[in-house]
């Protein structure tokens, strides 16, 4: 049992942040797909979609899943696409505990906009990144544990995803 705990959800949901914090409170180490791809490429991911679209990111994506196969006991957060693929869901939870971080779609839109600049977003209308957010809610619901993240902070957040954890292993 590779025993690591997978943060999944849209854009917004806080799982860097919510990562980093349950991965201190566990005393594991923490990992982002997003940065596994970035450190590799040596460039953004603002850059690597504006340089090689969206199908290289996905390629990319891809082959940083592969690498979690050597992962033991992490707290690892997805790229909000990540999972949402045919089978990528079974993949993930071959991988440890999947725990979706879950909110309102306005609220999730909202902190996305606002903190770094996401290429999901860039050429899209409010709208169509709903529309995008729904397609998404039926891989994210195949996660293990559902955490509601509406009107908690980082930190609440963080005790929860905990909480859960315990409650999935007793
Ligand atoms: C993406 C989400 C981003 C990043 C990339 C694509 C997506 O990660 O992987 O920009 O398709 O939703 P965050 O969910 O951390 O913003």
């Amino acid at each position: 049992m590779a025993g690591n705990v997978i943060l999944v959800g849209f854009m917004g949901a806080g799982k860097s942040v919510v990562g980093r914090l349950v991965a201190r409170r566990l005393g594991r180490c923490f990992v982002e797909t997003d940065d596994m791809i970035t450190a590799k490429e040596g460039r953004s991911i603002a850059e690597l979609f504006a340089d090689r679209g969206e199908a290289h990111f996905r390629a990319l994506e891809e082959e940083a899943l592969a690498l979690l196969s050597l992962k033991r006991g992490d707290v690892i957060a997805t790229g909000g696409g990540l999972p949402c693929r045919e089978g990528r869901p079974e993949t993930l939870r071959a991988l440890g505990t999947v725990v979706w971080l879950a909110g309102d779609f306005a609220t999730l839109y909202e902190r996305a906009l606002s903190a770094g600049h996401r290429p999901m977003l860039a050429s899209r209308t409010p709208e169509e990144v709903e529309a995008l957010y729904r397609t998404r809610l039926p891989y994210y619901r195949q996660a293990d544990v559902t955490v509601e993240t509406a009107g908690l902070g980082p930190d609440q957040v963080a005790a929860r995803v905990c909480q859960a954890l315990v409650s999935t292993a007793t």
